[in-house]
């Protein structure tokens, strides 16, 4: 991916989006809006996630790097419920969450994948709308409601508003085929409908893989705009230096584990990055 050359906004040239509602952020005792306690999940012998924690107040972004195999996918799929962790637990504005993705969804977890999920015969705008009952749908009532209202006719409306999204999140608006779309525009699609849901938590799998210069401005624009919103983001990528740009702390995955955890430009220069990126060995100094 050709990041060099792309200027990434300034924290304060990310302007707030007008028509994007701020995050309900509020969390009993200050609590940060995610909080992940000792995830682990097995998958048969293997140990794709190692007792990891972490916690994610509300207006921040936590970057979570690691190498292929790290267990970066596996984890955001125990967060939001499409996996089910071996142990751990999840907890969203201080409360504990229930397992699966409609609970999670409803408690305002909303995530892009590292493959995108989209149908592809849809228009862009199209695969947008889900994103706007899609917490609702997390309850039986709020399913039955969807079904008749949508019977009744919010289709406009539910196309209006996933229009309006379209145009904030940089996805074009005409009547295509989202399989024809590049990698970088799909990955706009799922930001949209991610933000569509009005999440408390963005969960982001690499999202900036396969875009240009101006995908990947469009794309950190509208994490800018999240955390400015109040939500928390976590933003899964390779790219360190996108990460050190955008995110307030750095969790550092090896092997499942967490190899590091704190401020961005300190884990880039720590000895823990370059044992995992680069198999320089850890303490150097002990060593000698
Ligand atoms: N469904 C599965 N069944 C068995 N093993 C799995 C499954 N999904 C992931 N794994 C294993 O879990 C480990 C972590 O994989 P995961 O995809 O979470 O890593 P990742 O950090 O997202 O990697 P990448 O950067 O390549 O996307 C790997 O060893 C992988 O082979
Ligand atoms: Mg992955």
């Amino acid at each position: 991916m050709d990041t060099e050359c792309a200027r990434l906004p300034a924290r304060e040239e990310v302007m707030t989006m007008t028509t994007t509602p701020t995050c309900d952020s509020a969390s009993p005792n200050d609590a940060p809006l995610l909080s992940v306690s000792g995830i682990t999940k097995h998958y048969g012998g293997v140990t794709a996630v190692d007792e990891v924690s972490f916690a994610v107040p509300a207006g921040t972004v936590l970057g979570l790097v690691g190498p292929n195999g790290a267990g970066k996918t596996t984890l955001l799929d125990c967060i939001v419920g499409t996996q089910v962790a071996s142990a751990g637990a999840i907890r969203v504005g201080g409360r504990a969450v229930g397992p699966g993705p409609t609970v999670r969804a409803r408690a305002g977890l909303a995530r892009t994948f590292q493959h995108p999920q989209l149908a592809l015969e849809l228009s862009p705008v199209e695969n947008i709308v889900p994103g706007l009952v899609g917490r609702r749908l997390g309850s039986y009532a709020g399913s039955v409601r969807a079904m008749f209202r949508g019977l009744a006719g919010t289709p406009h409306g539910a196309l209006t508003r996933a229009a309006e999204l379209a145009a904030e999140y940089g996805v074009t608006t005409e009547d295509v085929s989202t399989g024809d779309l590049g990698l970088g525009a799909q990955r706009l699609v799922e930001i949209a409908r991610a933000m569509a849901s009005q999440p408390r938590v963005l969960l982001l799998d690499e999202p900036f893989a396969g875009s240009d210069r101006n995908g990947i401005a469009a794309v950190s624009r509208a994490i800018g705009q999240a955390r400015d919103s109040g939500r928390s983001v976590v933003l899964v990528d390779h790219n360190v230096d996108l990460i050190a740009d955008l995110a307030d702390t750095v969790v550092l995955l090896a092997d499942g584990r967490i190899a590091f955890s704190g401020d961005p430009s300190e884990c880039m220069r720590s000895a823990e990055m370059q044992a995992v990126y680069f198999g320089t060995p850890l303490s150097t100094e002990e060593n000698r």
